[in-house]
């Protein structure tokens, strides 16, 4: 396919399609294999983006490949009407990995974060204690939906669509005095990211991740902890909390839980998953056939290639070599495993991600200064040093 393609797709989204992402990069992917995607030309780009974290297995992996490929053959989709084999094995699966004894099954992370949100309140609720309130930080990122654009700290997300949901609160991450003056008999929730990705990579302290169990221990309330990006390997963990020893009381999964097909998760202590009872909350596609047989290929395939451990390996190495190509050009690298914020001594991050993209190289920017490397987990140190070399030519 030719450049003249390219054109005629850019016309019809400019035409047809809902202008939400103003002017997007002029590229068009056709095919992927691992961590490389084709354009529409015939050029080949090394991915270390994944579709915002997505892509785990890189693409086209052969066992998810084969696993949707026999799946759709053999059946999309029932009703939560009835039982669903995968749902329930990918249910099992996920308790045994974590510290969660009960899941739920929807198809994006606001709709995750939307259900977590709703268990707390439930959870109070059933016991006739007026706690509805949930505390999140400032710039935070919970999804677009009314509700979840309100847990997010982050005004321009939500300032055109007021009124918005009652009962948000925010702090600032790391600030631990104003947390606990945020606490209140009202409060039900506190709803972090452990790497808060949207805004910048920007981790919880350890301090920090220990006063909101402990403030919630001792208040007796829910710590509801938004792994929508941090999850399945991303941070060199399973789950990010696993890097703290914190254990959350409610955890929400979805981009890579799929490989690339939409599936998310809410995983909940027992106790509080008890809190939903019969019709208090339901989804069409939520585990359905094909997007849980999806989850347990990524599942398997996580297992036997050790890609968490790869994520933690290889993110600690790539982290050491942009420290070492940049040098004074980086003012911090932030995150942990595979998911990596670079923040630049000058505000040049946009044009380097054009420099970049000139290398074929795919990278997230974020804002003037930043960089977002989420690359899919199965890198090897090999790709990240010849990404690191090609970043060091863009200075
Ligand atoms: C931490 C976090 N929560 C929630 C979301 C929203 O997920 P979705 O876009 O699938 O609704 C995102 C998306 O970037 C996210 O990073």
């Amino acid at each position: 396919m030719s450049t003249e393609a390219l054109k005629e797709i850019i016309e019809l989204d400019k035409k047809y399609y809902m202008n939400t992402f103003g002017d997007r990069q002029p590229l068009c992917f056709t095919e992927g294999k691992g961590i490389e995607l084709t354009d529409i030309s015939g050029k080949v780009y090394k991915d270390f983006f994944a579709g915002i974290a997505v892509s785990a297995l890189g693409h086209a992996h052969p066992v998810l490949t084969e696993a949707l490929k026999d799946q759709v053959s053999k059946l999309l989709h029932t009703s939560s009407v009835y039982y669903v084999e995968n749902q329930a094995r990918l249910a099992a699966k996920l308790c045994e990995v974590s510290d969660f004894e009960k899941v739920f099954f929807a198809s994006t992370g606001a709709e995750a974060n939307e259900g977590a949100i709703k268990l707390a309140r439930k959870y109070f609720y059933n016991q006739g204690i007026d706690r509805y309130e949930i505390i999140t930080l400032n710039k935070s990122f919970h999804g677009r939906t009314i509700t979840t654009a309100t847990a997010t700290g982050q005004e321009k997300y939500k300032a055109p669509y007021k009124p918005l949901t009652p009962g948000f609160v925010h702090v600032d991450i790391n600030d631990v005095e104003g947390l606990k003056a945020a606490v209140n008999e009202h409060t039900a929730a506190i709803m972090i990211e452990f790497i808060q990705g949207e805004s910048g990579v920007h981790p919880v302290t350890l301090e920090f991740a220990q006063a909101i169990r402990d403030i919630c221990n001792k208040e007796g309330i829910l710590f509801i902890d938004d792994e929508v990006q941090t999850g399945v390997g991303r941070t060199g963990k399973m789950f990010a909390y696993q890097n703290y020893g914190i254990v959350p009381d409610i955890m929400t999964l979805a981009k890579a839980l799929g490989g690339g097909v939409p599936v998310s998760a809410i995983l909940a202590k027992a106790d509080v998953a008890a809190a939903f009872n019969p019709g208090d909350h339901g989804t069409t596609f939520g585990g359905n056939p094909l997007s849980t047989r999806a989850g347990l290929a990524v599942m398997e395939v996580m297992e036997k290639e050790n890609l968490v451990e790869n994520s933690a390996e290889v993110g600690a190495y790539l982290k050491e070599l942009i420290a070492d190509k940049l040098g004074s050009n980086v003012k911090e690298i932030r995150g942990m495993g595979l998911m990596i914020g670079v923040e630049l001594s000058s505000p040049v991050a946009k044009e380097v991600g054009k420099k970049l993209l000139e290398k074929q190289y795919l990278v997230g920017v974020i804002g003037d200064s930043i960089f977002r490397i989420v690359p899919p987990l199965i890198i090897t140190k090999k790709d990240a040093e010849d990404f690191a070399d090609a970043l060091g030519e863009c200075f």
